[in-house]
């Protein structure tokens, strides 16, 4: 549906080995904004991440992505909206026995019908769009620093052309300044491409710079949401202690 907003999930629980990891949650993400989310480590940001790509199942509740709610589509709409979804994974960001370029082309092969030179002219525009040459595109994922290998996945996660991109953890292990470069590049691929970006992260900077709403998952749903300013004012405890503890506070020193 073309009017949908890009994400919908209302009432959402999903429980895993007997554990509820997300109880009742809902939220709307329209199409071309740029939202984080924020929650604790283990709280389920990568569960509802998962889920939303339909890797996970739920046990109530609806997701809808790009209007097409998940729970009745058929495997080929799955596999049509999948196309128009790239993801960056906090783990395995990359398959270790390909080749950076053979990364990129992955998704290209399992959804498109295209010639080798198709392929790899077009995998290697992705990476020279997220700053990496023709020589880093035949290295092998071992081969590359932590902030090459984020970059290299953002080159796959834009593989097809998506309408969506999730992003989970992108700056986590990079020093601040190549976390920096990656916020600038992810900003600027933003206005460049229009996407729906929807990034997990803990890294109050990059939240600060590149998204323009924060989402905050606490014990399962979504507690508090609205830009920075609106999360830095809350009185809940837990935002208290996130956006406000030793390390939030840095946010704040330097303005
Ligand atoms: N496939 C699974 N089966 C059972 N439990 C799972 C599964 N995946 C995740 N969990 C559990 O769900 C909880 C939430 O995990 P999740 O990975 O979503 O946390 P997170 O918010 O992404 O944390 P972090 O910030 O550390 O990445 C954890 O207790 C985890 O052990
Ligand atoms: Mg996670």
């Amino acid at each position: 549906m073309a009017g949908a907003p890009a994400i919908s999930i209302s009432g959402l629980s999903v429980e895993l080995g007997g554990r509820r990891i997300l109880d009742n949650l809902s939220l709307e993400v329209a199409r071309g904004e740029m939202i984080g989310l924020v929650g604790a480590s283990g709280g389920g940001k990568t569960v509802l991440l998962r889920t939303m790509l339909g890797l996970l199942p739920k046990t109530s509740g609806q997701v809808e992505i790009l209007g097409l709610p998940l729970e009745n589509a058929s495997p080929s709409e799955v596999r049509a909206i999948g196309r128009r979804c790239g993801a960056m994974f906090q783990q395995g960001a990359l398959f270790s026995s390909l080749s950076v370029r053979e990364n990129v082309e992955f998704p290209m092969r399992e959804y498109l019908d295209g010639s080798d030179r198709l392929f790899r002219s077009v995998a290697l525009a992705k990476l020279r769009m997220v700053g990496l040459t023709e020589t880093d595109a035949e290295k092998m994922p071992a081969q590359l620093s932590g902030g090459m290998t984020k970059r290299a996945a953002l080159a796959r996660a834009l593989a097809l052309d998506p309408e969506i991109v999730f992003l989970d953890e992108p700056t986590s292990g990079l020093d601040p300044i190549a976390a920096g470069d990656f916020d600038a590049l992810i900003r600027s691929l933003h206005e460049m491409l229009g996407l729906t970006l929807f990034m997990i992260t803990h890294d109050l900077e990059t939240l600060n710079a590149v998204c323009d709403r924060i989402a905050a998952l606490h014990e399962g749903h979504i507690i508090a949401d609205g830009p920075m300013s609106t999360l830095l004012q809350s009185d809940h405890p837990w935002l208290k202690a996130y956006f406000r503890g030793e390390r939030g506070r840095a946010i704040q020193w330097a303005r």
